[in-house]
C-alpha cells in the first residue's frame, strides 16, 4: 500500500519505517528540513534501538523516502498518518495547532480518496476537527464533494523499545466510523496480526479516549507506588519486596510498579495534564488523576530531599555526580526528565554537578545550554571524582554493576542516593556505603 507519515518524530519515523518493513511504500514528511537532511544522508535524528537498521534496509529497498515536499507527500499516500506533536498548551490542554495544520495541508492538495489517520495522541473530538479542517480546504478549492475518511489509530509504543513495540503490538486500536477505511486499516495491519488478531475496531471517540486512559492508568500505578514508597521508608518496609508481593497477584501484575525518581518523557506528564484539563472543562474533575500529577511533581524532588537531609539546605561548595539524564534508559529524549528538575534544584542551592549519560549528552547540552555549574562528562567514572555523593537517576544497564571500590575511592564520602533502586541495600552497607534508595525503609 502507499502510505505517508506526516511528522517524522519518534512516532512518525517508527511508523513509517516499520510499515515499509512490511512491504508498503512509505513517504515520511517533516517541516523540519534539518531532520529530513539527516535522514536523507543516512543518519537517524533520534536514539532508538534497532531503528537505524530498519530505516537503512527500507531506504535501500526503495520503499522508504524522506521529504519536506508537502505536495509529493500528500499525493503519494492513500493512507496518510498524522504523527505530529501535540504539546501541552499553557493551560495543560493538548495544543492541536500542528495536527490541524497537517490536516489543512492535506485538504489543500489531495486529488483523490484518502484515509487520514490520527496517530498523534489527541483529545476526544479531534477527528471531527481534522475532518472539518480538510473539508474547509477542499471547499476553498471547489472540491467539497471529494471523499475521504478520518480514522483514529493511537500509538502505544514506548521510547527505547519503539521498533519492538510497533512490530509486536499488544493491540492495534482503530477508531473508525466508516467501513471502507476500516477495511483499508485491516489490510495495512494484517502482517502484524498473523498469529493473533490484535486489532480492536471501535468508534472514533472511544479510540481517542483509549489512548489517554492507558497512559493515565500507567501513570497512576507509578505515582501510587511512589507514594507507597514514601510511606514504606517511614514505617520501615521495603517497597521492592512489597512490589513483588503485590505484583504476584495476576489482577495487579508486575509491570509499571517500580517506584523511582518520578515519571517523565514526552507522554505521561503531558497526557495526564491534558486529560485532567479536558475533564475539568466538561465539568467532571478527575480527582485521582489530579493527585497522580501532584504526586509526580513531588517525586521528581525526592532525591533532592535526600540530598538536603544529608548535606543541609545550603549546598554551596558541594559537588554531586549524576548518572543518567534521559527520562528513561535506551533513549536520548530529555523531555520532562526528572534529572532536569534535580539539576535545577541542586544548583539553585549552590551545588555544582558532574553528569553523565550513555547517549543523551548532546541532547542534554542542547537542553541545558552552556552552564558553569554543570559539567557534562564523557564517562561514568569521570563524574565521581571529588563529588560529595552519587545520584543515580536513570537505570541504564551500564550502571547496574559498577566498580563499587572505584566509586568509593573517587567520592569525597561514600554516599550513594539511588533513584531507581538498582543496588542491594545490604550489599551497599557491607561495602561501606551510606546508601539510600527509594522506599527501602528497612534496609537503607
Ligand atoms: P516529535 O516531536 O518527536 O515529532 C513530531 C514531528 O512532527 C516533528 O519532527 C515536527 O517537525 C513535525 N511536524 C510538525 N508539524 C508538521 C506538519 N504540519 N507537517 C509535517 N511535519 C510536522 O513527536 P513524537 O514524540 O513523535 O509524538 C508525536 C505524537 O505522538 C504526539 O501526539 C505524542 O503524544 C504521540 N505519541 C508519542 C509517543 C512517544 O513515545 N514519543 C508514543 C505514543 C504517542
Ligand atoms: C509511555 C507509554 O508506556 C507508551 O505506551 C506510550 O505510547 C508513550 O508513553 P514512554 O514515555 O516512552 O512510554 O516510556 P515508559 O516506559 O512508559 O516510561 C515513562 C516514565 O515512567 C519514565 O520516566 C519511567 O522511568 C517511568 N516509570 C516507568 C517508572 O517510574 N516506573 C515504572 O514502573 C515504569
Amino acid at each position: 500500500m502507499k502510505v505517508t507519515a506526516i511528522g517524522t518524530g519518534y512516532v512518525g519515523l517508527v511508523t513509517g519505517a516499520c510499515l515499509a518493513e512490511m512491504g508498503n511504500h512509505v513517504v515520511c514528511l517533516d517541516v523540519n528540513p534539518e531532520k529530513i537532511r539527516i535522514l536523507n544522508e543516512g543518519g537517524i535524528p533520534i536514539h532508538e534501538p534497532g531503528l537505524d537498521a530498519v530505516v537503512r534496509r527500507n531506504v535501500a529497498a526503495g520503499r522508504l523516502q524522506f521529504t519536506t515536499d508537502v505536495d509529493k507527500a500528500v499525493q503519494h499516500g492513500t493512507i496518510l498518518f498524522i504523527g505530529v506533536g501535540t504539546p501541552p498548551d499553557e493551560d495543560g490542554s493538548a495544543d492541536l495547532q500542528y495536527v490541524v495544520a497537517a490536516a489543512r495541508s492535506i485538504g489543500q492538495r489531495m486529488t483523490d480518496y484518502k484515509v487520514i489517520v490520527d496517530k498523534s495522541t489527541v483529545p476526544v473530538g479531534t477527528a471531527d476537527k481534522v475532518r472539518a479542517a480538510v473539508k474547509e480546504e477542499l471547499e476553498k478549492r471547489g472540491l467539497g464533494g471529494m471523499d475521504y475518511s478520518v480514522v483514529s489509530n493511537p500509538e502505544f509504543l514506548k521510547e527505547g523499545a519503539a521498533v519492538e513495540d510497533f512490530m509486536k503490538p499488544d493491540r492495534i486500536i482503530v477508531g473508525s466510523d466508516d467501513e471502507q477505511a476500516t477495511l483499508m486499516m485491516r489490510a495495512l495491519y494484517a502482517p502484524f496480526n498473523r498469529t493473533q488478531d490484535r486489532m480492536l475496531v471501535m468508534d472514533v471517540r472511544s479510540a481517542e479516549f483509549t489512548k489517554y486512559a492507558a497512559n493515565a492508568m500507567l501513570a497512576t500505578r507509578i505515582s501510587f507506588m511512589n507514594e507507597l514508597a514514601l510511606l514504606a521508608e517511614r514505617v520501615g518496609a521495603d517497597i521492592e519486596l512489597v512490589r513483588r508481593g503485590i505484583g504476584s497477584d495476576p489482577r495487579i501484575g508486575y509491570q509499571f510498579l517500580y517506584a523511582g525518581a518520578g515519571y517523565g518523557g514526552s507522554c505521561f506528564p503531558k497526557d495526564v495534564k491534558a486529560l485532567v484539563k479536558a475533564a475539568a472543562d466538561t465539568g467532571i474533575p478527575l480527582k485521582v488523576l489530579t493527585a497522580v500529577e501532584e504526586a509526580n511533581e513531588r517525586q521528581k524532588r525526592v532525591l533532592v530531599d535526600k540530598v538536603v537531609e544529608r548535606f543541609g539546605a545550603d549546598l554551596t561548595g558541594r559537588r554531586f555526580a549524576i548518572w543518567g539524564l534521559a527520562f528513561k534508559p535506551n533513549t536520548d529524549d530529555m523531555r520532562e526528565a526528572p534529572s532536569l528538575v534535580i539539576i535545577d534544584e541542586l544548583t539553585r542551592r549552590g551545588a555544582t554537578i558532574a553528569a553523565y549519560d550513555p547517549v543523551s549528552m548532546p541532547e542534554t547540552a542542547r537542553v541545558l545550554g552552556p552552564r558553569d555549574d554543570v559539567a557534562l562528562v564523557e564517562r561514568a567514572d569521570a563524574a565521581l571524582q571529588g563529588a560529595d555523593a552519587l545520584l543515580v537517576v536513570t537505570e541504564w544497564k551500564e550502571f547496574r554493576t559498577p566498580d563499587f571500590d572505584a566509586i568509593k575511592a573517587a567520592l569525597k564520602q561514600p554516599v550513594v542516593l539511588d533513584g531507581r533502586n538498582l543496588y542491594d541495600p545490604a550489599l551497599m552497607k557491607t561495602l561501606g556505603f551510606e546508601y539510600r534508595g527509594i522506599g527501602r525503609g528497612l534496609l537503607a
